[in-house]
């Protein structure tokens, strides 16, 4: 695991969007695996302007997000593809059809999981997965305790996740209580992982991953196992 920490959450978003761009310089024809959360809004940012000064293209690669919650279709404005579309799809150049979320509003959400487990399975698996970190460890919706070799699946959200993820909701109630995530199994076949934390409120499930026990008390602790980790961090972090 390598560990980069810079005196400011500016630098750390800086070094992860240039890690993300010479990726796809390359490999234009990557298949990212993308992120949502109140940290990936900056990267995304600098992945717009970067590509508008003519640094980075889309177009050959393909993408997966993380996770999406049961219950919500993808033009319900608190979804996780109305998330993608505003910070990031509709102002970069990738082909239609290469961006890929679960389907929330799926009748079977169960069967959806599957379906998109195999979608990145088919893909060849992704090969560089951007991810955000809980501040209770977790890594896309993989709660504590999850199974360290799952796999896409429904998972029940804890409290305190609701309870971080309210702010994008009009009230706590309207938060679902489950999502569909890719599992610690997915995220592990992943060629290349960076992930980006930054604030005192992760430092603990930061120290958790990168330095506690491998257990799934700290989902993120199962970075350990990966041969190819970058955690970009910033000081408070
Ligand atoms: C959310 C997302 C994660 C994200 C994390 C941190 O619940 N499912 O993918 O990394 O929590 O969110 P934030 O960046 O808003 O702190």
């Amino acid at each position: 695991m390598r560990v980069l920490i810079h005196p400011t959450p500016e630098l750390a978003i800086d070094c992860v969007s240039n890690l993300m761009i010479a990726r796809l310089a390359r490999q234009p024809d990557a298949v990212l695996g993308l992120a949502t959360g109140g940290t990936m809004e900056a990267v995304y940012a600098r992945l717009i302007a970067a590509h508008h000064a003519g640094r980075v293209s889309f177009a050959a690669a393909r993408s997966f997000n993380l996770d999406e919650y049961v219950g919500l279709a993808p033009d319900h404005p608190c979804s996780y593809w109305t998330y993608m579309r505003e910070h990031l799809f509709a102002r970069v150049d990738f082909a239609a059809g290469c961006t890929a979320l679960p389907r929330g509003d799926a009748a079977d959400p169960e069967a959806e999981a599957a379906r998109y487990e195999a979608e990145i399975a088919a893909a060849g698996d992704i090969s560089l997965q951007l991810l955000g970190l809980g501040s209770n460890g977790h890594i896309g919706f993989n709660e504590p305790t999850s199974s360290l070799s799952s796999l896409t699946r429904i998972k029940t959200l804890t409290h305190s996740t609701r309870a971080a993820n309210a702010r994008f909701f009009d009230r706590f109630d309207d938060v679902p209580r489950l999502a569909i995530t890719m599992g610690i199994g997915t995220i592990l076949r992943a060629d290349e992982v960076l992930l980006l934390a930054y604030g005192a409120g992760k430092a603990e499930s930061a120290a958790a991953m990168i330095e506690g026990p491998l257990a799934a008390a700290c989902p993120a602790s199962a970075l350990q196992l990966h041969r190819k980790v970058t955690v970009v961090l910033d000081e408070a972090a």
